[in-house]
């Protein structure tokens, strides 16, 4: 295939801009397979995916992942929506076996949006009442609900539907006002922000949090969309002593890389037997034997503890080499990160643009946070070996000083 008649016709569908951004980052080639780490174009060329938006832990096509696939592929793929589902059931159980929550239920959806949706309906049915609390910077999906609960230029194209107040991260006084003044059905929170620039919130607050909640009969939401499931070299980066949520929602690395499918757990006896109704949210393809039995080898891979060591252990090299990266370049820097989450902040969204389109060319895939686009993510999979991970990290070097 001709690169460039693929960029016109993407041009077509997908937009011009998007399509010259691609040409003009050397990114022509349209992208037909992967394994690993790595992704191969039409025309043979290759890259380091270290970017992917937070989805491939487990990199590309894992062996685990794939095995699991074809054995359900001979079986089942979606469910009935009659008979009660036997991977589903098995999946939910292995989950919640392993949440250090005391969980009891999970409802399943195909994206992290219909996740939080769903634990935000959760929230509202417990609590009859209306009102969600979420953090600045925070993000947590873009349908046309859940929009209103993060930032950035979307929120201000939309009219607001769901009543949502924002507040800084660690400020106690404003939360406790809210908190005392309205009737709060939830508070959501992600342990470490993710498209809102690898910012962790420190565990006091996250504690604070949770004890104003439960002092004023508000549900705690804890998103681990884009940090549970070994991301950050821990099973979930919101597990903290003292610190308990109400509902838990997952997605992402719990997919294996290849199917969509998200989960939001919590107790049934917090939000009543009425949330168990299909009513609450149900979806024609969520909870189907393909997408379950995928996401248990996900499960069962991710949170091994030799693969959990092995992402600490590349995450905390990766960090080191990008402090010293950053510590080192011609213009302010900063590198900050857990396990495989970490963020590069530069001193302009130019720069960090720039940056990602260096490494592009240079056949290293990155991206940028989308409602903090100064800061470039840096997601390699749990399952870069280790000159894959020198490669990259030379490259970002590489970029950095190409944009001096
Ligand atoms: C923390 C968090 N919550 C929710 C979402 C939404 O997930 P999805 O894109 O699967 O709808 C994301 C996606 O980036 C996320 O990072």
């Amino acid at each position: 295939m001709q690169s460039n008649a693929f960029i016109d016709r993407y041009a077509r569908v997908f937009g011009r801009p998007q399509a010259t951004l691609l040409q003009f980052a050397g990114l022509s080639e349209g992208e037909v397979r992967a394994k690993g780490a790595e992704v191969e174009g039409a025309g043979g060329r290759r890259w380091l995916d270290f970017g992917s938006f937070g989805m491939h832990l487990l990199g590309h096509r894992h062996d685990a992942i794939l095995a699991a696939a074809h054995k359900s592929i001979d079986e089942m793929g979606l469910s009935t929506k009659i008979l009660g589902n036997c991977a589903a059931t098995g999946f939910v159980e292995n989950l919640i076996s392993r949440l250090p929550w005391n969980m009891d239920s999970v409802i399943l959806g195909n994206t992290g949006c219909e996740a939080v949706e769903s634990a935000l309906k959760l929230a509202m049915i417990a609590t009859g009442r209306r009102l969600i609390v979420s953090l600045e910077n925070g993000y947590h999906g873009k349908s046309l609900a859940i929009a209103s609960l993060g930032g950035g230029h979307l929120t201000e194209k939309l009219p607001p539907l769901i009543e949502c107040r924002k507040i800084r991260a660690e400020d106690y006084d404003g939360l406790d006002r809210l908190l005392q003044s309205e009737e709060i059905a939830a508070v959501i929170v992600e342990p470490i922000q993710g498209e809102g620039g690898i910012l962790a919130i420190p565990p006091p607050f996250l504690r604070h949090i949770g004890d104003r909640c439960h002092a004023t009969g508000t549900m705690l939401i804890l998103d681990e969309i884009q940090t549970g499931i070994g991301r950050t070299g821990r099973p979930w980066a919101g597990e903290i002593s003292d610190f308990a949520p109400d509902i838990v929602v997952f997605g992402k690395v719990l997919g294996g890389g290849l199917v969509p499918i998200s989960a939001t757990a919590f107790r049934k006896k917090q939000v009543g037997s009425g949330a168990m109704d299909p009513i609450v949210h149900s979806s024609s393809f969520a909870g189907g034997t393909f997408a379950t039995t995928v996401a248990t080898a996900a499960l069962e891979t991710a949170l091994a503890p030799n693969f959990l060591d092995r992402v600490t252990q590349l995450g905390d090299k990766a960090l080191s080499s990008l402090q010293a990266v950053a510590t080192s370049a011609s213009f302010p820097a900063q590198a900050r990160g857990a396990g495989l989450m970490i963020g590069l902040e530069v001193d302009s969204a130019e720069r960090a643009g720039l940056i990602v389109m260096e490494a592009a060319k240079r056949g290293l895939l990155l991206t940028f946070c989308l409602t903090a686009p100064t800061v470039v993510r840096i997601y390699p999979p749990g399952v870069v070996s280790d000159e894959q991970l020198d490669q990259g990290l030379e490259t970002i070097t590489e970029a950095l000083g190409a944009t001096s």
